[in-house]
């Protein structure tokens, strides 16, 4: 896709992988965006390189404008490799230009390239490079996403480039919010901005609210916020910047999502009768089986959702595999302010519910137990029990919903 102007002589000059579908693990169904910006001033300033494999479309779109040896300046905002692996490549077209980054940065790129010839200014918070006509601030946001991460801020154009924080991976033709929702719709970019947060920036709630305030109390002006994936936020920035905090602050929907995974349909046949007791006493309820599910999408149903049941056969006296995979995700991501519980059927000698329950306790989640475990297949007297726990788990959830 084309440079695009997103302020007067700044343009988006980054690239759409419409087929990227396993992003580290993450599956994206929707494909990404690895966004970069240029500023033509006095001093061409390029704000983050690429991916390996787009650095020819960042080129080009660049030449579109500039000859890229006119670049003076290149901002590394982060140096994940989905926006910094493109840079060898790219400085081969700009070898004097000077790299702006953090410590942690130059640190961390000095382990992924040879960085011996080019020239580096580390930068802190508050620090301002001078363009010409503007004035860009450095804000260091460490640990959104890595150690290294910070945004530039555009003074006189009340532009914040926020590398991943604000992100969505969602590859479209739509560069802007307005455009995305009327082309597509504001559910679809509601859920984008979800699944990213859940599976990316979920460990981090404290780190955000800390760090939007401290944004905020520089009294900076911002009309536009411009991530490194996804959507640019033109027409209402603050519409993301009040979902971070509410997800930051623990909201989440008056809703039981049960998660599971079944070997001969045992467990399984328990998820219908439990969804219909969660259901009765008025909750909202969605199943999600493991094998059918990528686990990041079941991460972010587990986040949207209140409450969370998960299911396990006993396999070799312990969890089923896809369901250990699941825990061992999302414990990583520390989830907070959500109440769950566990169910399964076993053979013989059990022992996946009470995985479930240490591996719940280590999480320091909320829990309802006993949870529900039977021997083989449910008996239709299992089964009103199964309704029976849903129902009572249900009531749980909306009690625990009360304190947000
Ligand atoms: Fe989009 Fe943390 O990289």
């Amino acid at each position: 896709m084309k440079a695009t102007e997103i302020k007067p002589d700044i343009y988006w000059v980054g690239a759409i992988d419409w087929s990227i579908r396993d992003f580290h693990g993450y599956m994206t169904p929707n494909g990404s965006t690895y966004n970069n910006y240029l500023i033509l001033d006095e001093q061409v300033t390029l704000v983050d390189s690429v991916k390996h494999s787009f650095s020819h479309v960042t080129l080009d779109n660049i030449r579109s404008l500039v000859d890229p040896s006119a670049i003076q300046n290149l901002i590394v905002n982060h140096i994940e490799p989905d926006h910094a692996s493109g840079i060898s490549l790219i400085m081969k077209h700009m070898p004097d230009a000077t790299i702006y980054i953090t410590r942690k940065g130059k640190d961390g790129l000095d382990r992924y390239v040879d960085t011996s010839v080019w020239k580096f200014k580390i930068v802190k918070t508050g620090e301002i490079l001078n363009t010409g006509k503007r004035n860009l601030m450095f804000i260091e946001t460490p640990m959104l996403h890595w150690p290294d991460s910070m945004m530039t801020y555009v003074k006189e154009d009340n532009l914040l480039i926020s590398q991943d924080a604000f992100g969505q991976h969602y590859a479209s033709a739509s560069r802007f919010d307005g455009e995305f929702m009327k082309n597509i719709s504001e559910a679809e970019l509601d859920d984008a901005v979800q699944d990213y947060y859940a599976n990316i920036l979920m460990p981090f709630g404290t780190l955000i609210k800390r760090k939007i305030a401290e944004i905020q109390e520089l009294g900076i002006p911002i009309d536009m916020i411009a991530p490194d994936h996804g959507i640019i936020w033109k027409d209402n920035p603050s519409k993301v910047i009040n979902m971070y905090l509410d997800m930051a602050n623990g909201k989440a929907d008056l809703r039981v999502v049960i998660i599971y995974d079944t070997m001969w349909h045992s467990t399984e046949l328990m998820t219908l009768p439990i969804m219909q007791g969660i259901k009765d006493e008025g909750v909202d309820v969605k199943i999600i089986k493991l094998r059918a599910t990528p686990k990041s999408t079941a991460v972010k149903e587990f986040w949207t959702a209140r409450g969370c049941l998960v299911g396990s056969p006993t396999l070799n006296n312990g969890m089923f595999p896809s369901v250990a995979e699941f825990l061992a995700y999302l414990k990583g991501l520390r989830p907070q302010n959500r109440i769950v519980g566990a169910f399964g059927s076993y053979g013989w000698g059990g022992g996946a519910v009470k995985e479930l329950y240490d591996a719940f306790a280590k999480m320091k989640l909320e829990v309802v137990e006993p949870g529900i475990q039977l021997i083989y297949r449910p008996s239709a007297e299992e089964k009103e029990q199964c309704y029976e726990f849903g129902q009572e788990f249900a009531r749980k959830v909306k009690e625990y919903h009360k304190n947000f």
